[in-house]
């Protein structure tokens, strides 16, 4: 991938310029949390997005991106949004930067991915953390590594419509090889854990369905969620999350709001509870515990949460039929893939299985990534 980037980057730029990379993510647990103020569960993976940059001295952005073979340029000013969907993460990043102070020199750049698209694994994320990174860098503006996840977040906010957490750019940006991060999203506070599970793979299964609306869809359970955190703060003013509620507060408000509104609520607060769970367990070693939670979330979140579909239910239920320790839609949802934790011994049956069942009953093949836990941005 370098040199492909390179080569390119030479034939169009001239003379070389750095390399800058930030990571896909993958989530064992806290789903839909993250703007809920509870905790998530993220690593960032061995795929990623690679960019060699220059400053060309002008006011203006010129990019290129290898794998839809596309060169774009912009400037600098709010008023030069690209009208095509890719370059607007990069334009965003630009404009949040400006927009919190820091400086942003015109520039070059040449980018390839090995983020599967719509598959869930926050290739956007990528993007946005590897350029929000990179221009810190060249600039020295000098902002943390937070403050780049943010700028990756209100660059989807602002400039993409989807109204997301900061899962997705914190694990981009803080990602560490061999760790998984628990983040308190109300507070920031975060934990590395080792996750080394002995004896266990973790292995994604890409149903390759990527559903239409998706990014509607994800701001209305984002909106029926502070519907339910609003009315509850009646009775309750120190609540400013889901993530705050007890579940006997919720009760308290069922007829209040929407039946809708309600189970997406009892879902969140369940989920931010696992995670808690999650990690006692983790530290116990006990992966079936780990297991029983990601089969209860993926549960909440095709039954309460409705952001499953059939390829991801019925992987769901073949990972259980087949005893697969633990699995679940991971990500937004409304396709991509699911998370499996699976035995080493049952690995290649499952594998198998899931393969060929999957085809039989939706006519197209899934597929199969394995699970390397990564580090985060950084330059080359
Ligand atoms: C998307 C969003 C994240 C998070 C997940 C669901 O990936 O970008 O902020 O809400 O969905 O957990």
């Amino acid at each position: 991938m370098k040199e492909k980037v390179h080569s390119k980057f030479v034939s169009l730029f001239g003379e070389g310029g750095v390399f800058y990379a930030a990571a896909g993510r993958i989530n064992l647990i806290g789903e839909h949390t993250d703007y809920n103020g509870g905790y998530v569960f993220p690593g960032a993976i061995d795929k990623g997005i690679l960019a060699e940059i220059k400053e060309n001295g002008t006011d203006k952005v010129r990019l290129f991106a290898i794998d839809r073979d596309e060169y774009v340029e912009f400037s600098l000013s709010e008023e030069s949004l690209p009208s095509q969907h890719w370059p607007r993460y990069i334009f965003g990043v630009c404009r949040e930067t400006i927009k919190r102070g820091g400086k942003v020199k015109g520039f070059d750049a040449v980018f390839a991915g090995d983020v599967p698209l719509g598959a869930g694994l926050s290739s956007s994320a990528a993007l946005e953390s590897c350029f929000a990174y990179a221009i810190n860098d060249m600039n020295g503006n000098g902002l943390d590594l937070f403050e780049l996840a943010r700028i990756g977040q209100s660059t989807e906010h602002n400039y993409c419509g989807v109204k997301c957490g900061i899962m997705d750019q914190f694990a981009s940006c803080f990602g560490k090889a061999g760790h998984l991060i628990r983040l308190n999203c109300k507070t920031l506070e975060y934990q590395y854990f080792p996750f080394n599970p002995q004896g266990y793979r973790v292995v994604l299964l890409d149903t390759c369905v990527k559903h239409m609306l998706a990014d509607s869809a994800y701001n209305k359970r984002r909106e029926s969620c502070e519907k339910a955190a609003a009315e509850i703060k009646k009775n309750h003013p120190e609540v400013d999350f889901l993530s705050d509620c007890k579940r006997v507060w919720l009760d308290e408000v069922r007829g209040k709001i929407s039946e809708e509104d309600f189970i997406r609520a009892e879902y969140v607060i369940g989920e931010v509870q696992r995670v808690l769970d999650v990690c006692d367990a983790l530290e116990r070693g006990d992966y079936e515990t780990v297991g029983e939670m990601m089969y209860q979330t993926h549960f909440g979140l095709s039954r309460l949460y409705e952001v499953s579909c059939p390829e991801l239910d019925f992987l769901a239920k073949l990972a259980r039929k087949m005893e697969v320790t633990g699995a679940r839609v991971m990500g937004g949802g409304f396709g991509g893939c699911t998370i499996n934790l699976v035995k080493d011994e049952l690995y290649d049956g499952f594998i198998a299985a899931a393969k060929e069942q999957f085809n039989a009953q939706f006519g197209h093949d899934l597929k199969v990534y394995d699970v390397v836990i990564s580090d985060g941005a950084r330059k080359l």
